[in-house]
């Protein structure tokens, strides 16, 4: 039997996928997402996006930074991928380089297909017509992204026209329907305010409008609630996953809090330092987990940590400098289980025995990890050993 490429589609049992965490985060009383992936179409057997090897250095007077070092995905129709990591792990440069959208300075290498078609290799002219269309950014701040002098009518209708040979008056009218469909009341006069008339929750419902209003095949949404008090939080992370399905597009979701993507994502990929080090289905993430990174953000999240009966706590210390990287494993000065192999040798992102389902297969014919559940660590089988991952993180790292 030939192995996809791409792991079995978790939407043959999308509740199923999904129901475990959440169940997790409602036992402890404390709700991060309003709802599970349950009403929500699943993705398909179908690749939209597939990145190999992505990596990014910037030049400085300091030194080169590594950025974002080999970073592999795919990501399938309908799917929504989570990328989580604390600050600075290199979410936002990864997924700013799929549009071409970082500084000149920025050396980019590696493969981003997009349909098959290299978006690294293409002239800007030709880029300019899948940015916006195909895929679309949501970002962290919208008041950034959004022009303070023209209303917010103006400037929906303008993404529009700007892909579209339609009159005026017909982008104004999907303009006025995005703003209803993502929960804006009286569509048709807010079309005339400006993005200062908004609240914080309801500009960045427009920067949602704005995103889906060309029907994209992607959305990148990068932190997209992150400043957003947890209410609010929570309404807008549940409106775009109603839109998603509304427009049937994939969704990149980028976030610092693991907590946020329990009931939302399919799949997780967690970054450190640059680079992925676990991937898998979100109840691999949460349930098999194989990296101590993921089982140290797991320790982070308040209704984790009580549904395990313990106290929240934080992983100490910091990230390495991406400039004079550690050798060995990037996670070393931090992990509790480090030992002199981890010290010396960076381990790969490999295939573990926690996956879900039964493409286990690992780096398919293109050398592109898309087995159902990696983790870069030499001692993955330590964690398979217990229940309670989190718990090498207590008491200063006695293990459990
Ligand atoms: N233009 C730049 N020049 C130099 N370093 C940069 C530049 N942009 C980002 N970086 C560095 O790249 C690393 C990854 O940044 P980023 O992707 O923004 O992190 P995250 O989104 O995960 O918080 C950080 O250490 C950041 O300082
Ligand atoms: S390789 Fe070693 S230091 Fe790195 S995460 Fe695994 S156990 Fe920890
Ligand atoms: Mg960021």
């Amino acid at each position: 039997m030939t192995q996809s490429p791409i792991p079995p589609p978790p939407a043959e049992e999308p509740g199923k996928v999904l129901d475990g965490a959440a169940a997790v985060t409602e036992a402890a009383g404390e709700v991060h997402t309003a709802r599970t992936l349950e009403d929500t179409q699943g993705p398909t057997e179908n690749e939209i996006l597939r990145v190999e090897n992505l990596s990014v250095e910037f030049p400085t007077d300091d030194g080169v930074v590594r950025a974002v070092r080999n970073v592999s995905y795919s990501l399938r129709e309908r799917e929504v991928l989570s990328i989580v990591g604390e600050s600075g792990s290199g979410k936002s440069v990864s997924s700013m380089a799929l549009l071409g959208l970082l500084p000149r300075s920025a050396r980019v290498s590696g493969k981003v297909l997009y349909r098959g078609q290299d978006l690294l290799a293409m002239r800007q002219k030709e880029l300019r017509s899948v940015r916006g269309r195909k895929i679309s950014m949501i970002f962290q701040d919208p008041m950034t992204a959004l022009n303070p002098v023209h209303s917010v009518g103006d400037q929906l209708a303008e993404a529009v026209l700007a892909h579209e040979l339609v009159p005026p008056k017909h982008a104004l009218e999907r303009a006025r329907e995005m703003l209803d469909l993502v929960g804006i009341p009286q569509a048709a006069q807010r079309l005339r305010s400006y993005p200062h008339e908004f609240s914080g929750g309801m500009r960045q419902r427009v920067m949602i409008a704005m995103a889906i209003i060309n029907n994209p095949d992607v959305i990148i949404a990068d932190e997209p609630t992150t400043a957003l008090d947890v209410t609010v939080q929570a309404q807008i992370l549940e409106k775009l996953l109603e839109v998603k399905d509304a427009v049937n597009s994939a969704i990149l979701l980028i976030t610092h809090d693991l907590g946020v993507v329990a009931g939302l994502a399919h799949r997780v990929l967690v970054m450190y330092a640059g680079r992925p080090v676990e991937v898998g289905t979100t109840d691999d993430v949460f349930y098999r987990t194989r990296m101590p990174y993921t089982a140290g953000l797991l320790g982070s999240i308040p209704s984790m940590t009580s549904a395990y009966g313990e106290r929240l706590r934080p992983i100490q210390g910091t990230p390495p400098s991406l400039i004079n990287m550690p050798t060995g494993c990037p996670f070393s000065p931090r992990c509790p289980l480090a030992d002199d192999t981890c010290r010396s040798s960076e381990p790969p992102l490999a295939p573990t025995d926690g996956a879900e389902g039964p493409d286990t297969a690992g780096p398919d014919a293109g050398g592109v990890p898309v087995a159902a559940h990696l983790a870069s660590c030499h001692h993955w089988e330590r964690l398979a050993e217990t229940d309670d991952p989190t718990a090498f993180f207590r008491n200063g790292g006695i293990t459990p």
